[in-house]
């Protein structure tokens, strides 16, 4: 080979290395100071590093002895302190670990911030129904800014976790069915959490959860087992994480189930094998909490010390809670079943992370008193809560054009249990912020919004969730004697989020019986459905003209719901789970896979059920406007693809209705025929599209080969030469379609 091209060569590999350890170097960049550092550490320092607890409550030294929180900073054996908040406080604790502490490592402190700290957003699985990735950023971006302001260095967030069984509790923190959404969502996320440089005082680190497969927990049932082929985890469940961490992000916390019979905190294919090895992770692992003890419940570890020794051995580096780490490392050691330098490579993780959010060279960077107090709680702060709440609402029915309801309306009716409610519209996991008394309730954003010729009136009609005492006659009478009624209905927050899986999904205690009695009046109805999750609408679906799902929106949940329903701003969202019509229909979603004898109606002997439609209720993608939006034909720039080539698929888009808004265009591809069965279509792009009325827009897709390419059961990542149908639409289930093939 001549001395030119030898040169091009090497040069080009030298830089396609660089890149890779660009993207690297944000957490190892500092390795040289880490390993002086350990290299100096006594061994009680080493796994105190690795001990994340929560405030408060005593623990047990190493020599035995019950001691504080005070007392155990300053002799090492705390990494971190989680869910706590306060410059004052947490500079106090600071301060104990940088100058009473022997090596004066500063402590980490972490806090579940799932959406908003102070200002609270819509809830993940609300906000992921925008699909609108820089809101989702700027919102991050937000959460990060007050967060630091208080104190706080890292979130345990995003949650990656796909998922696509509505029982199971915490879909709400999720943003759905989908690998491509969730993906670019979470990826979003992290990129608003961490900014561009993660030592900056106003972005904190990201900890991408629940690592890994969680949402797919058998029947839906929380902390329940996760069995299926490593094929199908690879490219379903697993690319959301690694999203993540392509992002740059900082950490990662494993999830409480097992996968395949072996628990995420111990398991080591999972942990070594592909996240270290495969994808080249050098954040740091945490486990949830206490799923480190919990081996022993899994019945993978006799004892906590056990558990400790999987857990450590396996990949695991910080131990939430369950100190087994804490206790049993330092003799597990001495008896050679765990080696020193798994230890020091379990401490370098966690350094790295505290290198890269700054705090080893400043532990009072994000400690900043004038910070603290003109950083949270801002008015543009909320601005931006307003904004993405109006853009996280799907118009699931709107007969007859009901809505928008005119603001000079003479009487209104608002009936329901989350009418004055100003405390389930902040969601699950809204971290306890101290501005409870300012979220606007459903019935102070109509208030603000209608004009003052408007009469409103309020009943209650039942409690969400108890089957007694009701107040459903005196709803009725005020539903007979409004021009129109809003009915709030929905799940109170204690049925939703972590250990809130249900077996049935209708819409709890007496709310049914409310609405069908205020149905009965013949007023026209709209009903916002305050939810968590999909829940079970078929008889709403059937009788009632207008149907919002509102989810739970955070502080300015009334006044974006009253932006909607009084058409200040076009609802715009896309459902990103299905909705079933029954649980028995579970799991349902959009990207089902082929079978032999496909659906066919009317035909016995196809996949379906003698007792229920073969679809959702309400689709993946799904959401309707005020306006109406046409499409064109799609137009594809090539009917073959080559392997290094790119086709172009063009559609046009109109606004052919008497609003503005904006469509959410998504595109889907279908595998013709693969070498193992492949799905009937699955997202591979989308474009949010501003129309005004009667505007036309073109909206242009790039098709390459890495859209095409799925694990096989050899479990290489490979597209396939053959035919593909692309599909563009404003719905999974409502697209124009056109073929190609990869030659
Ligand atoms: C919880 C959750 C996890 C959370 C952690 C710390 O059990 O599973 O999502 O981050 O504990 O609060």
């Amino acid at each position: 080979m001549e001395m030119k091209t030898t040169f091009i060569l090497f040069f080009a590999i030298f830089i396609l290395a660089s890149c890779h350890q660009k993207q690297a170097t944000q957490l190892n960049k500092h390795d040289e100071k880490i390993d002086s550092l350990i290299a100096v550490m006594t061994i009680y320092e080493k796994v105190g590093q690795l001990n994340v607890i929560n405030f408060g409550g005593n623990l047990i030294n190493p020599q035995g002895e019950e001691i504080d929180i005070d007392a155990a900073i300053q002799e090492g054996l705390i990494g971190g302190l989680q869910n706590i908040r306060g410059v004052d406080l947490l500079t106090k604790l600071q301060k104990l670990a940088v100058e009473k502490s022997r090596l004066g490592i500063p402590l980490m402190f972490p806090a579940d911030i799932i959406h908003g700290t102070e200002v609270i957003f819509p809830i993940p699985l609300a906000f992921a129904s925008s699909w609108d990735l820089k809101g989702i950023e700027e919102i991050s971006k937000i959460s990060a800014k007050e967060a630091t302001a208080l104190g706080i260095n890292l979130t345990y967030s995003p949650m990656a976790d796909i998922a696509r069984d509505p029982r199971w509790g915490r879909v709400m923190e999720g943003a759905g069915e989908d690998t491509y959404l969730t993906s670019a969502i979470t990826s979003a996320v992290v990129k608003g959490y961490q900014g561009n440089d993660l030592s900056d005082p106003s972005t904190f680190g990201a900890c991408v959860k629940h690592f890994a497969a969680y949402g797919a927990v058998e029947a839906g049932r929380d902390y329940n087992i996760v069995d299926m082929s490593w094929r199908r985890l690879r490219d379903v469940y697993l690319p959301s994480y690694k999203a993540a961490f392509d992002a740059g992000c900082a950490s990662t916390m494993v999830s409480f189930n097992d996968i395949n019979g072996v628990p995420s905190s111990s398991n080591t294919y999972l942990l070594r094998d592909i996240l270290r090895n495969e994808w080249g992770f050098e954040g740091f692992v945490i486990g949830d909490y206490t799923s480190v003890g919990e081996l022993v419940n899994h019945g993978v570890a006799k004892d906590l010390k056990h558990a400790g020794e999987l857990a450590i051995n396996a990949g695991l580096d910080i131990d939430m809670a369950s100190m087994a780490i804490l206790k049993h490392v330092p003799e597990l050691i001495e008896e050679g079943k765990v080696m020193m330098e798994t230890l020091d490579a379990a401490v370098k993780n966690v350094l790295r992370v505290k290198y890269a959010l700054g705090i080893m060279d400043n532990p009072y960077l994000y400690l900043d008193k004038k910070r603290e107090k003109e950083e949270v709680f801002k008015p543009e702060y909320l601005q931006a809560a307003r904004s993405m709440a109006q853009k996280s609402m799907v118009l699931l029915k709107n007969k007859n054009q009901l809505l928008p309801l005119n603001k000079n309306i003479k009487k209104l009716a608002l009936i329901g249990p989350f009418v004055d409610d100003n405390n389930t519209p902040m969601g699950g996991w809204a971290f306890g912020g101290s501005h409870y008394e300012s979220i606007v309730s459903l019935l102070d954003g109509i208030k603000n919004k209608v004009s003052d010729n408007t009469k409103i009136i309020y009943a209650k009609g039942c409690d969400a969730n108890n089957e007694e005492a009701d107040q459903i006659p005196q709803a009725v009478q005020a539903a007979k004697s409004a021009n129109i009624v809003v009915v709030a209905l929905g799940e109170p927050l204690d049925m939703i989020g972590e250990a809130r899986s249900r077996t049935s999904l209708n819409i709890p205690g007496k709310q049914m019986e409310l609405l069908k009695a205020l149905h009965k009046t013949g007023k026209p109805i709209v009903v916002l459905l305050f939810s968590g999750r999909p829940l079970l609408l078929d008889w709403i679906d059937e009788n009632i003209p207008s149907i919002v799902q509102v989810w739970h929106l955070g502080h300015e949940s009334g006044n974006a719901i009253a932006d909607v329903v009084f058409g200040d701003y076009n609802p715009s969202g896309k459902l990103t789970m299905s909705f079933p019509h029954s649980v028995g229909q579970i799991p349902i979603y959009y990207n089902s896979f082929r079978t032999g004898r496909p659906y066919q109606e009317n035909y016995r002997w196809s996949t379906h059920y003698m007792d229920s439609p073969n679809t959702p209720l309400y689709a993946f993608g799904y959401g309707l406007s005020y306006t109406k939006f046409e499409y064109s034909n799609i137009e594809l720039s090539d009917s073959v693809l080559n392997k290094k080539g790119k086709i172009k698929a063009i559609i046009k888009v109109k606004n052919t209705g008497e609003y503005d808004g904006t469509e959410i265009v998504q595109l889907y591809i279908q595998d013709l025929v693969g070498s193992i069965t492949r799905p009937v279509k699955e997202l591979k792009g989308f474009e949010l599209v501003e129309l005004k009325k009667g505007e036309e827009k073109e909206v242009r897709f790039t098709i390459d080969i890495e859209d095409l390419k799925f694990y096989n059961n050899e479990l290489d990542f490979i597209a396939e030469p053959g035919g593909f149908k692309v599909f563009i639409g404003t719905s999974s289930d409502n697209v124009k379609e056109a073929k190609f093939a990869l030659d």
